[in-house]
């Protein structure tokens, strides 16, 4: 699909969509496609009582002296109270009611501007919206007729200000990691597997990312035997892939986003139920995650350095699995009771976050993983969980939530957490109890970051698979992440 903005509402448009403010006048744009249809569109909004209310939505087909198709009127709420997020749902919503033959669509949005968020802004994500809705992951249905595919081509944005163009491209390309990281996490795992993952990363090159990949050998000589563990049931290679974008000075500080990229967990020997286990094809959520804040950063020439470093690991049952019970030794040197083999993720961060300290020594490092199933009982699937015991991290982290709505919530992390994985055998254990299973597993990973290091552990497992569509998003991989990390190297790495 084609974004573009112009002056005039493109001829054979088969679909044009007006956001229209609640209790309030309609825009000039509006009053003049009424005037057209001699007073159809004012008298269709009166007989349903559409007054623009945020989410009500108002669909007109074949009008006569409107030359579009169909005219659709999105409720936006009051113009006051207008935030991006209504805009994204807006440029979302017209997608989503786009029939799959059209193959234009525009958008009048001649005063469409409020208090908080100016025209520009207001533009700009309501074509971010339509893109981030307009997503698909089909390439795998050959059998799909030409008319269930959908044909549209062309979003024009209609009547914003010069200001909307430039400030859409900065999104664009979020959008086009947040899309990298929806194909990531959308692809099986016969399809997608350490190797081949660390092929989609090394394609990274061409944004001008440096990109690096460990293979087993390398591990084992830099001691990572927690990671290797995990790996060791699995034919596929495990693989370590880090990949840099010095967009900033050379006295810049570095950002490390570090992931956890299960390519699938069947929960090794402590296997896992059979129902539902096709969801642990995107294990690999925060290592997804990464990558796509990694090629959006890149893509929009951030002026930072950030660094994605990413375990890849498949996670089996085999002869040469490890078994619950047995003792590794992490690359930092400290020593781990296997007791689940399915509490994997925490191992596999282990090395990546040690890995990463010793070679990049970070300002901050903030981990992503779809760690726990715990933390889906606590938040549901509104908020990641972060765990830092950084407040003014946690601070960064929270705005940038806010801002990029992929939606935060602090959870607890605190000495009682760190004494619940104590082993009688060794340095820790790689589980607690059931209670406050997301904040042991954080412990378990606090436990490998360096006395003073600046960090924070975000638990994304109930947020990178949407069960059902939403306004910005179909159902499947949701990509989230991607905003959040990309906005928070915005708002406090980039001057
Ligand atoms: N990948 C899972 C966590 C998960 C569960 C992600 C559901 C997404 C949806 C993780 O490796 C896991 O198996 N965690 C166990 C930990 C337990 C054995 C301590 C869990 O949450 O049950
Ligand atoms: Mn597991
Ligand atoms: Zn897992």
């Amino acid at each position: 699909m084609k974004i573009s903005f112009a002056k005039s509402i493109p001829a054979k448009t088969d679909i044009l969509v007006v956001p229209v403010f609640e209790n309030a006048d309609f825009s000039p744009a509006l009053q003049d496609l009424d005037a057209a249809a001699d007073g159809a569109v004012s008298a269709a909004a009166k007989a349903q009582k559409f007054k623009g209310a945020a989410g009500k939505s108002l669909n007109l087909i074949g009008l006569p002296g409107i030359e579009a198709g169909r005219l659709l009127l999105l409720g936006a709420g009051k113009q006051s109270d207008l935030i991006t997020d209504t805009a994204e749902k807006i440029g979302g919503r017209a997608i989503a009611a786009t029939p799959l033959t059209a193959k234009t669509i525009a958008f009048a949005l001649d005063g469409f501007g409020g208090v908080e968020t100016s025209a520009d802004e207001a533009a700009a994500h309501v074509a971010l919206g339509a893109r981030l809705r307009s997503y698909r992951f089909d390439k795998y249905h050959t059998l799909l007729e030409a008319d269930k595919k959908p044909a549209l081509e062309k979003l024009v944005i209609v009547g914003a200000p010069t200001g909307a163009k430039p400030a859409f491209a900065p999104l664009d390309k979020m959008a086009d990691g947040v899309f990298l990281t929806r194909d990531l996490v959308s692809e099986p795992a016969n399809i997608l597997y350490p190797e081949s993952f660390a092929k989609r990363c090394e394609e990274l090159q061409e944004l001008g990312i440096k990109v690096t990949v460990l293979g087993e050998a390398q591990m084992k000589k830099l001691g990572m035997g927690s990671l290797l563990g995990v790996g060791q049931g699995s034919i596929r290679e495990s693989k370590l892939v880090a990949m840099e974008w010095m967009g900033g000075k050379k006295t810049d500080p570095t950002v490390a986003f570090v992931g956890k990229g299960v390519t699938f967990d069947t929960g090794g020997i402590s296997l896992k139920p059979g129902p539902g286990m096709e969801d642990m094809k995107w294990d690999m959520g925060g290592a997804g995650a990464v990558t796509g804040a990694m090629a959006a950063l890149a893509g929009r020439k951030a002026k930072a350095n950030v660094v994605g470093v990413i375990g890849l690991v498949e996670n089996m049952p085999d002869g040469n699995a490890q078994r619950p019970g047995d003792v590794v030794t992490a690359m930092s040197g400290k020593t781990i009771e296997i007791l689940n083999t399915d509490a994997e993720g925490r191992l596999v961060l282990a090395d990546a976050i040690w890995w990463t300290q010793e070679k990049y020594k970070p300002e901050v490092v903030i981990d992503l993983a779809t760690l726990t199933g715990a933390i889906i009982i606590s938040l549901a699937h509104e908020h990641a969980g972060v765990f830092t015991s950084d407040d003014d991290l946690w601070t960064q982290i929270n705005q940038a939530g806010t801002s990029s709505k992929d939606t935060v919530w602090r959870m607890p992390l605190s000495k009682a957490h760190y004494d619940m994985i104590k082993s009688p055998i060794a340095d820790m254990k790689n589980i607690g109890g059931r209670e406050g299973g997301s904040s042991t597993a954080a412990a378990f990973i606090g436990n490998f970051v360096k006395e003073g290091q600046s960090w924070a552990h975000i638990d994304i497992a109930g947020m990178a698979w949407n069960k059902k569509d939403s306004p910005t998003c179909p159902k499947g991989g949701s990509g989230y992440g991607v905003r959040l990390l990309n906005d928070f190297v915005a708002q406090n790495y980039e001057g």
